[in-house]
């Protein structure tokens, strides 16, 4: 996973007091609708934005009903569910998450009073977009858009620390984007390379891991099968964001030197969004090479598709999966897998903005997607040095998709330390895995570390991550072979795995796996194979505490790593 790294997650979320800005009212019926009185750490102000600045902004309208969503995702996921597996059509899910037609109206005469025209920026209808610029943006919100300066990164954004909307409109717009969210200084290299022949756990010589972690490595570890998948219309989709690509010819140098046993020609699609670059020539990014090689390489003959995020206006926590969501939202037949090795710390967003994007997940997982994301490479995490609270990962905290840790060495493995695992301090722990928590948690009161971690988590938060896959050592190619370690390998691994059972059930006339937790934590938890070594401590404020991993559910390595042949069994194959 790109972000965070421990180094970041050591020196964000410090804050720096500012005097809020007054912003004149130039109408009473405005009212202040969301605000922030105090920077992210990092970023100062410069001043005033330049006036005819342009600003594309989002309104995110109410919903008649929020939760009806969540409530169709579980109906078709939970397999005591008389409903489970009968996934809703995209015309299905618009009609449950779309606003109602007086929010749309109501909001599209405001800024038609302003001289602005909104187009739908979701399928659904449920985000609007406007294109405007600093001054009209300033007086039809009573706000002060300003630049603001990263240090450390040279990153510029303009922001506003508040904006008002017409007291009228209050129930019908939820929030309007990007304001006073900052956007999270993002580096683009945050994978853990090390040097080759460099083992951190001693191997053992006669499996197929002896020389790192290789397609080969992770066929015998989960007994995943070597034989091409048959159905073309089943999909895996592996999402590229900051400036991440992958390489046509390593990926055939990989197949050729890591998958003898496979047509070296075997190749993915590219799908770019919001001008997303496919550079060929470029030097390597390692998480693109990795991401591929790992899913074509492990699928095999799964069609993949890499969808690549442009860069411009996408960087600021929100649009760039956003916009992802929308594409594969608008599809009529998406891909029935979506891997993701990104993510950001929780706190670098607010909930309201968090849960516009959790509740996305919810309607592509009630259509029958199953969405994986790499839980963190920063262990327990740290949200400041005088580690008030552990950091989560988002949307690893997001309950309604599937969060992959991390693992390390073979027979037996162990947790890897670097696995991000945890609780979420915004969403409480969903009922699906209420009872494999409350397991953990009483464990975790009689252990060594409780004494070192308590206050630092919320206990009745959403825990993460789900399930595990090796994380150590693995072998790309970028011209040359490279060791790689992280969450970001798992995640492709597992998201290969939930592929081949996919084409298993459709060759069977079944559907979809789908949104996994509710049938993970219960007909497949027997599938994996629990991780009950190893922990995910850090540093924080000079004390090194975490979590371990321990029988049963754990937030470092979840309900273990997968076994191809249970997971067909588990899914009644
Ligand atoms: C940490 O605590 C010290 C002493 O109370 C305080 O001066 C400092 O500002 C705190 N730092 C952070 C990052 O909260
Ligand atoms: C969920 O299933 C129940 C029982 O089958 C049904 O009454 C309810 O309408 C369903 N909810 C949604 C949002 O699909
Ligand atoms: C590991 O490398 C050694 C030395 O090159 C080789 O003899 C052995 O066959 C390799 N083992 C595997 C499982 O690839
Ligand atoms: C893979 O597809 C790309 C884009 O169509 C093409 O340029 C490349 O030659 C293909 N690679 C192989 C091995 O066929
Ligand atoms: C992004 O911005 C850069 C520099 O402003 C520009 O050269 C490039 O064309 C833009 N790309 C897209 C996809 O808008
Ligand atoms: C935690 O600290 C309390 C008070 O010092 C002590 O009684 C207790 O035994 C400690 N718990 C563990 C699990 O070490
Ligand atoms: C975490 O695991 C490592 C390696 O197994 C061990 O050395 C360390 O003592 C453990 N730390 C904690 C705080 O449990």
């Amino acid at each position: 996973m790109v972000v965070p790294t421990r180094l970041l997650a050591l020196s964000l979320f410090t804050y720096l007091a500012l005097a809020t800005p007054i912003s004149s009212l130039d109408s009473r019926d405005l009212l202040v609708h969301e605000s922030r009185e105090i920077l992210p750490i990092g970023f100062s102000l410069v001043g005033p934005a330049p006036s005819q600045t342009p600003l594309k902004l989002r309104i995110a309208l109410s919903q008649s009903n929020p939760d009806s969503i969540v409530a169709a995702l579980l109906n078709v996921s939970d397999p005591s569910s008389d409903t489970y597996g009968q996934h809703l059509s995209k015309s299905q899910v618009e009609a449950l998450v779309a606003p109602s037609s007086q929010s749309v109206s109501a909001v599209k005469a405001w800024l038609q009073q302003h001289g602005l025209t909104a187009t739908a920026a979701s399928p659904a209808g449920d985000w609007l977009q406007i294109d405007t610029d600093v001054s009209k943006a300033n007086s039809l919100l009573a706000a002060d858009f300003s630049t603001f300066t990263h240090s450390a990164s040279g990153i510029e954004t303009v922001r506003t620390l508040s904006y008002s909307i017409p007291a009228a409109l209050k129930d019908h717009i939820d929030l309007i984007h990007p304001t006073t969210a900052f956007p999270e200084a993002i580096k683009t290299t945050g994978l853990t390379k090390r040097a080759i022949h460099a083992p951190i756990l001693p191997r053992a010589a006669d499996t197929q891991c002896a020389n790192g972690t290789t397609p080969a490595c992770l066929q015998q570890l989960y007994n995943i099968p070597t034989t091409p998948a048959t159905n073309p219309s089943n999909k895996l989709a592996v999402t590229g964001r900051i400036g991440n690509y992958a390489h046509y010819n390593w990926l055939q140098s990989f197949l050729q030197n890591f998958r003898p046993d496979m047509d070296s020609a075997t190749n993915f699609t590219v799908t770019s969004v919001d001008g997303g670059q496919n550079h060929q020539t470029g030097p390597s990014v390692s998480e693109g090479e990795l991401d591929i090689q790992y899913t074509v390489g492990i699928a095999t003959n799964v069609p993949v598709d890499y969808v690549v995020i442009g860069r411009n206006w996408t960087d600021d926590g929100l649009n760039g999966y956003l916009d992802e969501i929308n594409y594969l939202l608008s599809l009529e037949h998406p891909p029935q897998v979506l891997s993701t090795s990104y993510g950001y710390a929780e706190t670098s967003m607010s909930y309201a903005l968090t849960d516009k994007l959790c509740k996305a997940y919810a309607q592509l997982g009630a259509r029958g997607v199953s969405i994986l994301f790499a839980s963190g490479d920063s262990g327990v995490g740290c949200q400041n040095s005088n580690a008030t609270l552990f950091e989560p990962t988002f949307p690893s905290n997001c309950p309604w998709v599937t969060s992959v840790g991390g693992t390390a060495g073979h027979a037996p493995e162990i947790a890897w330390d670097g696995s991000s695992g945890g609780f979420s301090n915004y969403y409480p722990a969903p009922s699906y895995q209420a009872s494999a928590v409350d397991n953990f948690l009483t464990a975790h009161a009689a252990s060594a570390n409780f004494n070192a971690t308590k206050g630092k988590y919320n206990p009745v938060g959403r825990g993460f991550p789900d399930i595990a896959a090796k994380a150590d050592d693995y072998r790309i190619w970028e011209g040359e072979v490279a060791s790689i370690y992280g969450t970001s390998a798992s995640t492709p691994v597992f998201a290969s795995i939930v592929a081949l059972i996919n084409d298993c059930l459709s060759v069977r006339g079944k559907p979809p796996m789908g949104f996994l937790n509710p049938w993970l934590y219960s007909t497949g938890k027997g599938a994996f194979t629990d991780i009950t070594a190893g922990n995910n401590s850090i540093e924080c404020n000079g004390e090194t505490a975490g979590f371990e991993a321990i029988e049963g559910w754990d937030p470092v390595t979840g309900l273990g790593t997968p076994d191809f042949n249970k997971l067909l069994t588990a899914a009644g194959l």
